[in-house]
């Protein structure tokens, strides 16, 4: 897809999941080396499924079409060398170390594979990238504080934040509440998935328990005036994924998205893609949406790419070279 409106802006993304990178072209091949059968979640070289819950089944079956190291370093290397060509210069990927343990690569491969396919994209490219260990609320309390003791191992110089993905609907954040506490002890940025499927109550929760840099969709706070206010006076950061919200049908459309309403009530926001090719979309159709249809400036994106780049859970080198 070419967006060619936005092809001179620089861009920026900090929410992309590595396997919701995953192009359908892709999954099929892995599903063909490794013999699997996917004909409920992918046909006619698109992804299958219907509602949120629908979604991360088949994001999880997804995921263990990825094997091996090698296996996630050409899937990361093949989504950072596509971005760069988008214009991109830096991402922060979102990676699940339960997905490494579940089909047996186990953490430490799994975080090494993408971080290999970082250093072939730089190369070649010279994009940045970082990566956000993330818990799947979905696998429960146990595996989420058990994958912020893996982060704050501290390991991987490239792992530089935690993150909570997964059903939000589970649970409260108060049950995840300590994995955030080992994770922010060890000097890790934090987010949060927040206020995408679950309303107002689920941002306050998260403001409140977690105390968090960023947060991942966060639009639903829109229905509060109270808690947009309190954003803006933290300056927390909202992970906009317009074309994700309206995949998932959290919003009907981009004209009634509230992107625009957050950023004019002061709130910083920025633009993502979450999971590229599940929804339709790219970093540079977001920004092109962004453009054409939500009614932003190309200086008010550029100011959204800055928020982002300020954002970062990344060090003064190269957030320095890259503002
Ligand atoms: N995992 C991958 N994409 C996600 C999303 N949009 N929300 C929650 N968990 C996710
Ligand atoms: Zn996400």
């Amino acid at each position: 897809m070419e967006f060619p409106l936005t092809r001179h802006l620089l861009k920026a993304e900090i929410h992309c999941h590595i396997e919701g990178a995953a192009p359908p072209a892709l999954a099929a091949r892995q599903a063909e080396k490794y013999g699997v059968d996917t004909s409920d979640i992918l046909r006619e070289g698109a992804y299958v499924w219907s509602d949120f819950s629908e979604f991360l089944v088949c994001y999880d079956r997804v995921a263990s079409l990825f094997r091996t190291d090698e296996d996630y370093a050409l899937l990361t290397e093949s989504y950072l060398t596509e971005l760069a060509g988008e214009n991109t210069i830096y991402s922060e990927i979102i990676v699940s170390p339960d997905h490494g343990d579940r089909i047996g690569l186990g953490a430490d491969a799994y975080i090494a594979g993408i971080s290999e396919g970082i250093r072939r994209a730089r190369e070649k490219t010279g994009i940045e990238a970082r990566i956000i260990v993330t818990g799947e609320r979905h696998f429960g309390p146990e595996s989420v504080i058990a994958a912020a003791k893996y982060a704050a191992r501290g390991k991987n110089p490239l792992v530089t934040g935690f993150n909570m993905a997964g059903e939000e609907r589970m649970g409260r954040v108060s049950d995840y509440a300590p994995a955030f506490d080992i994770a922010r002890e060890a000097g890790l940025g934090l987010t949060i998935h927040a206020g995408e499927v679950c309303g107002p109550f689920s941002v306050a929760d998260a403001l409140d328990l977690v105390r968090p840099a960023r947060i991942g969709h966060g639009v639903r706070a829109v229905e509060d005036p109270e808690l947009v206010a309190r954003l803006r006076d933290l300056g927390t950061v909202l992970e906009v994924c317009p074309g994700s919200n309206i995949a998932l049908g959290v919003y009907p459309d981009f004209g009634s998205h509230p992107l625009r309403r957050l950023k004019q009530a002061g709130v910083r926001v920025c633009l993502n893609s979450d999971d590229p090719p599940f929804f339709h979309t790219s970093l540079a159709r977001e920004y092109q949406i962004a453009l054409e249809t939500m009614g932003l400036s190309e200086q008010e994106i550029d100011g959204m790419t800055r928020t982002a780049l300020e954002a970062a859970f990344v060090d003064e080198e190269p957030r320095g070279r890259l503002l």
